[in-house]
């Protein structure tokens, strides 16, 4: 089938390998954690690159940016996509900016074709997607879709329990003043790597996203007390780091326990006070743990908060388990996968559903409007790592899906 209008695959491998330059991390990945100045250079960059192809440029209280294209009907919902710029700490250069910047594309090809669409379209860059500094990530798109408070999502505290959330988009100029959300969209499509090897494995090109498993964030606090690494006695201590290294291995066999298996994982920990000759005091660590299944999720997390509770009574500690985020496993809307998987086959390209495990902004516009993902292959499946890597082709071949996905929900005038 003819396209609608040709996405150029060269200009977004160009404008990804540009993104890529900034925070790029010597192992070839890239470090931009949100709202750091990093984050503000990729921004910017991007706002740029939307007023180039013409783009109404807003900013809103979440610091979500915006570039809306005009429709004929300009009055009608429009037709949104989107996706994040900030990155993990030893992030690759897709996980994220693919989405934004193929929904930049999408606007480009129109231009140059010369077509507008009916609804207007918009593409949005989500602040703070992964969550690295602020603890809960995807938090500004759930706010955008009416799930979280404004305020919650403003004062989250960084980890380090120094600034907020709403004070670095301040410092960083992107504390904008368009309301967050609150207007109806007709449609949310977003396009991502899908950060796992089955699209490479079978063959397909296009992934049409069917839904994303449940997920549920926990921080640990285990307290015991500091002593002398000389003097204190082993049989006296209550070595804080000793009982979170049980309960982190305890968390890792629980996981074996359930059928299918459940992923849990601990990414972070902070050891108080990080001294090599001080017993450690206090230690505070995530827990992140994803199921497709909510009922056995909830019962997983009930095993695992269980099991913290039985280390710390053994080894003589306190413990507290708080929880982040939690989301239950959603389904994307029937429509929209039926319009990723029509587009795919109109192409010609191999296409296939598929779950996702990873978490997504999408997953949130989901509750408040239809939604849509479309995944492109990675190579061995690889991603949160600096060798993420995705071909120039299939990226191309996604971005063209997201176009016609786009162009057909929101007609031609
Ligand atoms: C997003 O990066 C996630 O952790 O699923
Ligand atoms: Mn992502
Ligand atoms: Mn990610």
């Amino acid at each position: 089938m003819a396209v609608t209008a040709a996405v150029d695959g060269d200009r977004l491998w160009r404008s990804l390998m540009e993104m890529s330059r900034i925070g790029a991390t010597p192992g070839g990945g890239v470090g931009r954690l949100a709202l750091t100045d990093l984050d503000k250079a990729g921004r910017d960059l991007f706002v740029d690159w939307c007023k180039e192809a013409g783009l109404a440029v807003r900013v809103d209280r979440m610091g979500n940016i915006i570039g809306r294209r005009a429709g004929t009907d300009d009055t009608a919902p429009p037709v949104v996509t989107g996706s994040h710029l900030d990155s993990q700490p030893l992030g690759g250069k897709f996980d994220g900016a693919y989405g934004v910047l193929a929904g930049l594309e999408v606007v480009r090809a129109l231009n140059e074709a010369g077509l507008t669409t009916r609804a207007p379209l918009e593409i949005i860059n989500w602040t703070d997607e992964e969550g690295v500094r602020f603890t809960a990530g995807v938090v500004a798109s759930g706010v955008y879709a009416g799930q979280f408070d404004l305020d919650f999502g403003r004062n989250l505290p960084d980890r380090e329990g120094t600034t907020t959330l709403g004070r670095e988009l301040a410092r960083i100029g992107y504390d904008g003043d368009a309301p967050c959300g609150g207007y109806p969209i007709s449609a949310f499509f977003e396009a991502h790597i899908e950060q796992g090897p089955i699209l490479e494995r079978e063959g397909a090109v296009i992934g049409a996203v069917l839904g994303a498993q449940g997920r549920r964030c926990y921080t640990v606090t285990v307290t015991g007390e500091e002593g002398h690494a000389g003097t204190l006695p082993m049989p006296l201590r209550r070595d804080a780091l000793v009982g979170a290294a049980r309960m982190i291995d305890g968390l890792n066999r629980l996981a074996f326990e359930f059928d299918p298996l459940p992923v849990i994982t601990t990414g972070y920990l902070q050891v108080r006070p990080n001294s090599r000759n001080t017993v450690p005091g206090r230690v505070t660590f995530s827990v992140d743990i994803r199921h497709p299944d909510n009922a056995l999720l909830a019962d997983i997390c009930a095993r695992a908060e269980a099991l913290c509770r039985t280390v710390a009574g053994e080894t003589g500690l306190e413990v507290e388990v708080a929880e982040m985020f939690g989301r239950d496993s959603i389904r994307f809307d029937p429509d929209c996968v039926e319009a990723v998987r029509a587009a795919a086959k109109r192409l010609g390209l191999a296409c296939r559903d598929i779950h996702s495990g990873a978490g997504h902004d999408a997953c949130n516009l989901a509750q408040a409007a239809p939604t849509g993902m479309i995944f492109v292959p990675c190579k061995d499946g690889i991603s949160h790592n600096e060798r993420e890597y995705a071909a120039p082709e299939d990226l191309a071949a996604g971005c063209q899906v997201l176009l016609e996905a786009m162009v057909a929900r929101a007609g031609v005038a």
